[in-house]
């Protein structure tokens, strides 16, 4: 995934990794990813509800997952409403 540079910062990503979990969630129970260790990208991912699930694709790939049983949006999970 990625936003343009100019465009970043702005909750763009977090909104498009939303998307992405609500139209996957139609089909399957949980999202994986891989992200470098060092990437800061990872922040969001965490922030949008994914965790550690493992090592990742080569020396410095992190595993993330994120399961889709709660449906709930990123922006209804974080205003505390059920
Ligand atoms: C990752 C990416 C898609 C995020 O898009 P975005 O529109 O900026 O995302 P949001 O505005 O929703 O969230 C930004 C969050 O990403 C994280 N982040 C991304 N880049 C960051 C940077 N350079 N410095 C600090 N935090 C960063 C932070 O957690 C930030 O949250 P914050 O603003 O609350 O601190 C964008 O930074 C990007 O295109 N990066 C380059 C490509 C890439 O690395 N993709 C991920 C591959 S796994």
């Amino acid at each position: 995934m990625a936003v343009v540079e100019e465009e970043r910062r702005k909750g763009i990503g977090a909104v498009l990794v939303d998307a992405v979990a609500e139209e996957a969630a139609k089909c399957f129970s949980a999202l994986a990813l891989n992200v470098h260790i060092r990437n800061p990208a990872a922040h969001l991912y965490t922030r949008t509800g994914f965790r550690v699930a493992g090592a990742g694709r080569g020396w410095f790939g992190v595993a993330m997952s994120r399961p889709l049983s709660d449906r709930r949006s990123l922006t209804e999970a974080t205003s505390g409403e059920d």
